[in-house]
């Protein structure tokens, strides 16, 4: 019998022991009949199944919206889960009524979606509303008959009409969209509710899991079919495998921090200046909630792009099996495609990076069909420390030309003492293509990713040293 899951269902409190592995999507639908949350593509790419998840933080709760067709029920235990149900107030929320008066509904399919995501974007703990916000919070929400420009003209409303940021954060934040009646009066009782679920400590029991679940954005998009009638591991209940901190020359990021904490987090800021940049090329804001850091190298995927930067970064992995704990260069992690210095009984713990010093830069590039929401065709990261105009060390790493994500020792090798000129660039081109094997795929033909090795490696340098080379000289000359 699995172990029970307790957490509050938008107002009620719910002690369930369904399969934890079940997906929060299916349990809403077929469980509870709250059929408000919609199922589309059942892969995290429509946000038709967009809910709110909210977490206690300190006194208050964190509300984040996620994609419930790419969550395991099982992580619900002491958190409050709210759907398109919970806003059935005495009128229209002010995000509703926008919608509405700018004609941003037509079939509704993707209208509870969008909803949510921007009730979500209300919610955040701190800092003003704007423009680019709003943006930020419909990246993962498709709309496939009303258009993209009423919904705009609704953000304006809601920018307009809605005040968010003036009471300040966490739990005045909700009290003020309480009295604007952006959610409903009981989420004020909320945290005081969470706080009285005993916590789980530790996993959900299954020791000998066939899967193990992080923020389930890969391993339910691959195996969604099976993973809710089989014994699961929910690496999403130890915390202890949260958080980032700085320690002397360390950066230490717990593998379930998720791709959207790492951009956000003040120090890694700090660290790579353009990491919120970059971020925007990844997923979406719903599926950046969800996906861990852990989970981009775990997956093995060729072309994942956390585990480009990581590598780049010359990043340390920590594996534990309850019994004993070793560490591990990701460099040296991937052995073939899909196959890992890893034991099944592994479970990565920590990434460790060191902080860069003031003569280092780092940056990441990333190609793909389209700007957002894709994955790449060729990604690639770059940390270079430069003296007196000479490369004193570069670690360079490519993703989506050989089967793993390469880092790219001999054009490292290569760069090392060079000056920092075009022909030092054009050579370690040649470098990196003898030394990468791109095949054909269905990101691409060979030769469009050997072009972009080229392109990636141009773009890292002109944009790392635009004072030296430009994107221009390039082009003028060759
Ligand atoms: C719509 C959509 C868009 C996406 N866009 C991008 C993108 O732009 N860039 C990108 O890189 N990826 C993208 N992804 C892929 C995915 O989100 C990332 O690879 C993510 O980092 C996976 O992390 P997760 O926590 O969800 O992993 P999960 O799905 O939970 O796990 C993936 C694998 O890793 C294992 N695992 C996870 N964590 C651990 C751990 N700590 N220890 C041991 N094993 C572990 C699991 O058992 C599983 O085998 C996208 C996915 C979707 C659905
Ligand atoms: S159903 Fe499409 S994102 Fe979940
Ligand atoms: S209103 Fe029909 S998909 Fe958006």
């Amino acid at each position: 019998m699995p172990a029970e899951t307790t957490f509050i269902l938008n107002h009620d409190t719910i002690s369930t022991t369904e399969s934890p592995g079940t997906l929060v999507l299916d349990y809403l639908r077929r469980k509870q009949k709250l059929v408000g949350t919609k199922e589309g593509c059942k892969e995290g790419d429509c946000g038709a199944c967009v809910v709110l998840v909210g977490e206690l933080t300190g006194a208050s709760v964190s509300y984040k919206p996620v994609t419930s067709c790419l969550m395991p029920l099982g992580e619900l235990h002491g958190k409050h889960l709210v759907t398109i149900e919970a806003l059935r107030l005495d009128q229209l929320t002010p995000v509703q009524q926008a919608i509405v008066d700018e004609g941003g509904s037509q079939c509704g399919f993707c209208t509870p979606g969008i909803v949510m995501s921007l009730t979500g974007y209300l919610l955040q703990p701190a800092g003003g509303l704007d423009d680019a916000g709003i943006k930020y919070a419909l990246g993962g929400n498709l709309c496939r008959c009303t258009g993209y420009g009423s919904l705009k003209r609704a953000g304006g409303q809601i920018l307009q009409e809605v005040d968010a940021g003036s009471a300040g954060s966490g739990q005045d934040r909700v009290s003020n969209l309480i009295a604007q009646q952006v959610v409903p009066d009981y989420f004020s009782q909320i945290p005081a509710r969470l706080r009285s679920i005993p916590p789980i400590q530790r996993g959900n029991g299954a020791a000998q899991s066939a899967y193990i679940i992080a923020g389930g954005t890969d391993l339910y998009v691959q195996r969604g079919g099976e993973i809710p009638y089989t014994e699961v591991e929910i690496l999403n209940r130890r915390q202890e495998l949260r958080g980032i901190s700085v320690e002397g020359e360390h950066v230490r990021v717990g593998a379930l921090t998720t791709f959207e904490e790492f951009a956000q987090n003040t120090d890694i800021q700090k660290i790579i200046p353009r990491i919120g940049e970059y971020m925007m090329r990844n997923a979406s804001w719903q599926i950046r909630n969800r996906a861990t850091l852990g989970g981009n190298i775990v997956n093995a995927s060729p072309i994942g792009d956390m585990t480009a930067l990581l590598l780049a970064l010359d990043t340390t992995l920590t594996l534990e099996d309850g019994l004993k704990k070793r560490n591990v260069a990701l460099r040296s992690f991937f052995k073939g495609y899909k196959q890992l210095d890893k034991t099944p009984a592994e479970v990565l713990t920590e990434i460790m990076f060191s902080v860069p010093d003031s003569g280092t830069r780092v940056h990441f590039e990333k190609v793909s069909k389209r700007k957002t929401l894709d994955i790449a065709s060729v990604n690639s990261a770059i940390r270079i420390k430069t003296a007196s105009g000479k490369i004193v060390r570069a670690d360079l790493s490519f993703g989506g030309v050989a089967p793993i994500p390469l880092f790219m020792q001999n054009t490292c090798d290569f760069l090392a003492g060079k000056q920092i000129e075009m022909k030092t660039v054009l050579a370690a081109i040649d470098v990196a293509h003898s030394e990468s094997a791109p095949i054909s795929d269905i990101r691409g033909s060979a030769d469009y990713k050997r072009l972009l090795v080229r392109q990636l490696l141009i773009a890292h340098f002109t944009t790392l040293f635009p004072d030296q080379l430009t994107v221009k000289d390039f082009y003028e000359t060759h």
